[in-house]
């Protein structure tokens, strides 16, 4: 056989593969660590939905809540080898990772929910999804996320000085560990769904925690003290390993781009639509509540935008970003 006719062939079978990667029907997994009923976790049924509609039933998502595929450093090291296709993942993994993300837990960057989605929804913050290619090996497809963060104790906390040695839970991610330390405070990083019993058994004195989660999760039984601070937002990412989009034809990235960022932009509205009622049924549960502000926490903000500006240097941007959408 001439060379002409050898790449000719090759050509062709290159091609016949090619189409076949296209209609390859995939059932993909998506796993997350939130429960069944937390609105990232109904968005990733509801994603899978109108993935398997789009795709003409071609494609569907299995939804893995929960933690059941482990914790989010194990997603991740799944996703990296393409054992794990997407997930819904908190910036904490990914910030422990790429530190440039740990930005987006700057204290007292955003003011409210609804300054953090406008935050997470500009060009700035989609710059650092451009860093997860290379710096993770997966494709971050958008922003989700859940309300600002509060501390909710067993004690009162009404000053921060009051925060001093206290076993304070945390997500496992250093900028926020960083915070509490700042604070005095001795942060004990711990999954999500280990904290109730933490708190009922006295392992924590306190947690780190959004409104949707205390009342959810129900943390109001085992602790009567809430601090309404608002120090920081916390954000999510939908992912796509890399193998695995490496793999897709450029119609199913396009597919699956468009229905993801339609589910992940739900979950930044439906926590803006329902962080003043979550707030407003808090308040009418029993709780101590005391109320804080960037003052509060000076002295710990200092000491973090120390190592942070220097670790984060997307900071910067992301700050001026927060300033011009205050306008
Ligand atoms: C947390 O670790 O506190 C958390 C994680 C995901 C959703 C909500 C809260």
């Amino acid at each position: 056989m001439n060379r002409t006719k050898t790449l000719t062939l090759a050509v062709a079978a290159t091609a016949l593969a090619a189409s076949a990667l296209t209609a390859q029907a995939r059932d993909f997994r998506l796993g997350l660590i939130t429960p069944p009923q937390h609105l990232w976790s109904t968005e990733a049924e509801a994603f899978a939905e109108t993935l398997a509609e789009r795709s003409g039933g071609e494609h569907s998502v299995s939804v893995f809540p929960a933690q059941q595929l482990g914790n989010e450093a194990q997603m991740v090291q799944q996703l990296q080898t393409g054992a794990l296709d997407m997930a819904f993942l908190t910036i904490a993994e990914i910030s422990n990772r790429i530190p440039d993300f740990g930005a987006l837990y700057a204290p007292y960057l955003v003011d409210d929910v609804d300054h953090a989605a406008a935050l997470l929804r500009s060009d700035t913050a989609g710059e650092l999804l451009d860093l997860m290619p290379a710096g993770v090996g997966l494709v971050g497809l958008g922003y989700g996320m859940v309300g600002m963060r509060q501390v909710l104790s067993r004690e009162p906390i009404e000053s921060a000085e009051d925060l001093e040695g206290l076993r304070l839970r945390i997500t496992p991610f250093e900028p926020i560990r960083d915070f509490y330390t700042a604070t005095g405070a001795a942060p004990e990083p711990m999954p999500l769904l280990e904290v109730y019993d933490a708190l009922a058994n006295g392992q924590v004195d306190a947690i780190d925690m959004d409104f949707d989660s205390i009342l959810i999760l129900k943390f109001y039984e085992q602790a009567e003290h809430l601090l309404i601070s608002n120090h920081m937002m916390f954000p999510m990412v939908g992912v796509v390993s890399g193998r695995v989009w490496r793999e897709l034809s450029p119609e199913d990235r396009e597919l699956i781009e468009t229905a993801m960022g339609e589910h992940l932009e739900n979950v930044l509205t439906g926590f803006q639509e329902m962080d003043a009622a979550q707030e407003e049924e808090i308040r009418q549960l029993d709780l101590d509540i005391v109320e804080a502000d960037a003052e509060f926490f000076a002295e710990a903000i200092a000491e973090w935008e120390a190592t942070w500006a220097e670790k984060a240097p997307m900071l910067e941007a992301l700050r001026e970003e927060a300033e011009r959408l205050r306008q």
